[in-house]
């Protein structure tokens, strides 16, 4: 299983204690000051956040020298280095996740997104994990959960997945997948076309980033294994982690990514649960007019005994892109071809004529 690079222990104390400088927004100011408008959109996401890891053993010295007397001196309550207030109630109802929201979600005021760690750069987006949290001393009447709990909880982890304005060529994902695909408006359908243009690749960014949430919330609504979809917020796209935490040699918690697919040896038993699980997945899509588009081993992860798909900026309308068919059997084949090499027998063409028929 893979680690993630480790979350300084020392951030954790920041999320705990947050920083002293003047410069920190006032309770009025939050959370909006996270928000950033179409003019941001070619330099860092508006909600990135400039998380300076480097000195984190620095932060802890000087923690040291202080004692107590300076733990009982800092305001708690405000987001520190590497920290930002929830992005949650900071965009429009729309760019939240369905309902009903998941009782693991927080959903507080109150609570901060302190970063933790890059989880994988890609050509397109960049995956990070975050933690949202209630810090120590928030005031509990501030915000009251829903009375039925959801979002009631006070710590969650979650993937943001940032989808940066490329600086050079094209996306590799072209044409083929925005046949059919309706933009919003000729200007940024124009802004596409002109791909040399930033303010086009900026466009792109946050088409990707739309497409792959709303295909998460269709598909999480109507029951396909997908992660809860959180957010969206210009380019980047919030949604449940999918892995663990477990504790590590010196005990202590640590989050581990499910794996990939690819490199797992399910027992018999496994690997015939894992082939419905996935089948029953690409079915809701399909009954949603969706071909995934990209279905490999690679972009399912083995989360135990559950799988879950991931990454579906790219689905494909089945109606209405003349190259969906070809996309859905190459995404038949090549899942198929995964579980045939580990023993099961499986029948891609079979698994497309049904997906076809449940989509028509
Ligand atoms: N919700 C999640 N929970 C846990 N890990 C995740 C999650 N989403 C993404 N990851 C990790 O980040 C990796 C990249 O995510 P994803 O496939 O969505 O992005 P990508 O930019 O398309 O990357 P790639 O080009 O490698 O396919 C995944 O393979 C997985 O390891
Ligand atoms: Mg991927």
């Amino acid at each position: 299983m893979s680690r993630f690079p480790e979350a300084p222990k020392s951030l954790l104390i920041r999320a705990a204690r947050g920083d002293r400088s003047d410069t920190r927004p006032t309770a009025a100011e939050r959370p909006r000051r996270a928000r950033g408008g179409r003019e941001d959109l070619e330099g860092p996401h508006p909600s990135t956040f400039e998380a300076d890891l480097s000195d984190a053993d620095e932060y802890g010295s000087l923690d040291d020298r202080l004692g107590d007397a300076y733990d009982a001196a800092i305001d708690s309550t405000q987001p520190g280095p590497g920290q930002r207030w929830s992005t949650w109630r900071s965009v429009a109802k729309g760019q939240r996740g369905p309902e009903p929201l998941p009782e693991w979600l927080v959903t507080r005021d109150a609570a901060f997104d302190t970063e933790l760690g890059i989880l994988k750069t890609g050509k397109e987006a960049d995956a990070f994990l975050l933690e949202r949290a209630v810090p120590p001393g928030a005031d509990p009447a501030s915000d009251d959960p829903a009375s039925d709990g959801a979002g009631a909880a006070e710590r969650c982890l979650l993937v943001a997945k940032r989808y940066r304005s490329l600086d050079h060529g094209q996306f590799h994902r072209g044409t083929e997948y925005n046949e059919g695909r309706r933009t919003r408006r000729t200007r940024d359908q124009r802004a596409m076309e002109d791909r040399k243009s930033a303010w086009g690749r900026a466009v792109s960014a946050t088409q990707w980033a739309d497409a792959e949430f709303i295909a998460l919330r269709d598909a999480w609504s109507a029951g396909a294994p997908v992660p809860y979809p959180v957010q969206i917020d210009g380019t980047e796209v919030l949604m449940e982690f999918i892995g663990t935490e477990e504790p590590d040699e010196s005990g202590d918690m640590q989050a581990v990514a499910a794996p990939r697919l690819t490199r797992e040896r399910p027992s018999d038993d496994l690997l015939e649960s894992y082939w419905e699980q996935l089948t029953h997945g690409m079915s809701v899509l399909a009954r949603l007019g969706f071909a995934h588009g990209d279905l490999s081993p690679y972009n399912i992860l083995a989360d135990g005994e559950r799988l879950v798909i991931i990454d579906l900026p790219q689905v494909v309308d089945l109606a209405a892109n003349p190259f969906a068919s070809e996309v859905l059997l190459r995404d038949c084949r090549t899942v198929s071809a995964w579980f045939a090499a580990r023993g099961l027998d499986v029948d891609p063409d079979a698994l497309f004529a049904d997906l076809l028929a449940q989509a028509f």
